[in-house]
């Protein structure tokens, strides 16, 4: 009996190597256990076994019969294993498959630039505020020290809305005046603003109606111009490197005494001479100085006791140095070629 039963084991395991879906399992299934199957035929032959040997046939059947039950189940399980795996390789979606591209565009390079200005700037501590565009004469020019009837005022060409009073920002030197007046004698002032301003100028390559300027104040005890210089130099170093100079020329504007230009030595030639520097080695890029006591009185700072310095950059102009761009028009026009080809700010020779 017992070699019966190996027998019979052994068998199954032969058949069930081949089998290789459900379906074959299926009818060997019904070969082995179903009513006239292999393992049921056995017990069938308990009645001719002597009542003495019945109780070991009986445990012997029991456990062939949970035997090929379970390499029955097991097998199953195996089976929708792998059906399973090979379901979901089958219908499994390539993601790797490259997509339609999509332009999603850039920062325009103006706006970058600005947002290098402000980063560095903040690291020292300023605060970027913002100003109105349409704004009183009396912040754009008053408080400025340019009183009505200053020839000053021809020079910056200026839209007025509505009468003397009311006008286009020809500066963003009027928000010194507004964060002085919002400051309320208190110190440090130290404040930043990039924002539009407008002329009454005919466009071309270097004009435009609107433009924009980045403007700096600062406000403390004891400030003078090599503390402006300081601070300039290292906006200069961020923006066009390390080894770029800083050097101030002697101006005149109403709001700060002394007025200076700022000239960065040329980051292109090094100071040899090309044509960005037009050959003198040095770029002119803002104006600034010593904020004048008559500014500081009017907003409420004692200027024997307060000090400060003011900077204004033009943004249109540092960019269009730093990107080699020789047309201002094309920060405004929508031209996506130009996009693209300061995509992320990196000028790509190959676009
Ligand atoms: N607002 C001046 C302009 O538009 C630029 C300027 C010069 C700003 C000197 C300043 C400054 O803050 O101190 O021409």
């Amino acid at each position: 009996m017992k070699q019966k039963m190996d027998e019979i084991k052994k068998n199954l395991e032969v058949e069930m190597k081949d089998v290789e879906d459900l379906k074959q399992l299926n009818d060997l299934r019904i070969k082995y256990l179903s009513k006239k199957g292999i393992v049921t035929e056995l017990s069938s032959m308990m009645k001719e076994i002597p009542n003495e040997e019945k109780k070991e046939f009986g445990m012997l059947l029991n456990e062939i019969r949970t035997y090929v039950t379970k390499m029955f189940d097991a097998k199953k399980e195996s089976l929708e294993k792998k059906a399973l795996e090979e379901r979901l390789e089958k219908e499994a979606i390539d993601i790797s498959l490259p997509s339609t591209r999509v332009y999603l565009g850039a920062p325009n390079i103006l706006e970058k630039l600005i947002e290098e200005v402000e980063e560095v700037c903040m690291s020292m501590g300023y605060d970027v505020v913002d100003g109105p565009e349409v704004e009183e004469d009396k912040y754009n020019f008053e408080m400025l020290n340019i009183p009505k009837g200053h020839p000053a005022r021809d020079a910056q060409d200026t839209f007025y809305l509505e009468g003397e009073e009311i006008l286009l920002r020809s500066q963003t030197s009027p928000v010194q005046v507004r964060t002085m007046l919002k400051g309320r004698g208190e110190v440090p002032v130290r404040v930043i603003c990039p924002g539009k301003t407008y002329r009454r100028d005919d466009d071309d390559a270097t004009h435009s109606h609107q433009f924009m300027q980045i403007e700096g104040l600062l406000v403390d005890k004891d400030i003078s111009l090599s503390d402006l210089k300081g601070t300039i130099d290292v906006i200069v170093k961020k923006l066009f490197g390390d080894d770029v100079e800083t050097r101030f020329r002697p101006s005149y504007y109403q709001f700060t005494e002394p007025s200076v230009e700022v000239d960065i030595s040329c980051f292109n030639c090094k100071g040899k001479g090309c044509n960005i520097c037009k050959h003198t080695g040095w770029i002119t890029i803002a104006g600034a100085g010593v904020v004048h006591p008559n500014v500081l009185r009017m907003s409420g700072y004692d200027p024997e006791i307060w000090s400060g310095f003011a900077f204004g950059f033009g943004a249109e102009r540092m960019a269009m140095l730093k990107y080699n761009i020789n047309d201002l028009r094309v920060f405004y026009n929508t031209d996506l070629r130009e996009v693209k080809h300061f995509d992320r700010g990196e000028l790509k020779n190959d676009d």
